[in-house]
């Protein structure tokens, strides 16, 4: 499957959940995270560490011919912020699920309703908006925006990550969340693991009801 991450606004956690997403969907096949930002975060994380799957930018990605031969692998994309229009139709278009992560703030939010108003006119359906970030109780900021977003009908990962350090920590050293050390470490991955599962889930109902499962593809922009 091919799984998109983006968003308008720039520093909403694309990067670090495109690397924890491909770190779950390894364990299910073979999994290759694209790079598809100009700034190289992805690849940067990848070259400070150690990372469970393969990292390259889309160019790479386009040659990987043990992708091309490997029709049950995954692949998980990693954009740039603020894509044009055209390019974000581009995104929606070739995978199978656009995620859409966004913090609980009201810019962020001024930022996801552009986005989703763009995937409406588009009529793109394939996208699901996840909360991150969230910040520990008393603050509700995190249930509150996810019932605003439910409330006006929009795709919501029940799921939402949580705002760790252990997540500024694994970027810096270059690993999954999993691998660091620090007592919040289990709990983001943990966060991680059950948007996985929502993604499996929604993906595979959505092909068992496809009349015919289209082989996956890389996408044409590459
Ligand atoms: N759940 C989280 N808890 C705490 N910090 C987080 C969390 N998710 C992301 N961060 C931190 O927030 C910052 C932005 O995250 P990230 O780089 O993943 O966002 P981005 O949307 O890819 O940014 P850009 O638009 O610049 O590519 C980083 O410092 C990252 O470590
Ligand atoms: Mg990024």
């Amino acid at each position: 499957m091919i799984i998109t991450v983006a968003s308008f606004k720039g520093g909403v956690g694309k990067t670090t959940t495109a690397i924890h997403l491909a770190a779950f969907l390894q364990g299910q096949a073979e999994t290759l995270l694209v790079d598809a930002d100009p700034n190289r975060s992805a690849l940067g994380w990848a070259s400070r560490g150690d990372l469970p799957f393969k990292v390259m930018d889309e160019w790479e990605a386009g040659q990987d011919v043990s992708y091309n031969v490997n029709p049950d692998g995954n692949m998980v994309i990693d954009t740039q912020a603020r894509p044009i229009p055209e390019d974000l139709s581009a995104l929606a278009e070739t995978c199978d699920l656009l995620v859409l992560p966004t913090t609980p703030d009201i810019l962020a939010l001024d930022a996801l309703v552009l986005t989703v108003e763009y995937l409406k006119k588009i009529r793109a359906s394939h996208y699901r908006i996840l909360i991150t970030s969230i910040p520990p109780k008393p603050s509700r900021a995190g249930e509150e925006v996810k019932a605003l977003l439910r409330d006006a009908n929009l795709p919501v990962f029940e799921q939402g990550i949580r705002r760790f350090s252990a997540f500024q920590k694994a970027a810096l050293q270059g690993l999954p969340v999993y691998s660091i050390k620090d007592p919040r470490a289990e709990s983001g991955w943990q966060d991680y693991e059950k948007v996985g599962e929502e993604i499996l889930a929604i993906v595979g109902a959505r092909s068992l009801t496809a009349k015919t499962a289209a082989p996956p593809a890389i996408p044409d922009f590459f």
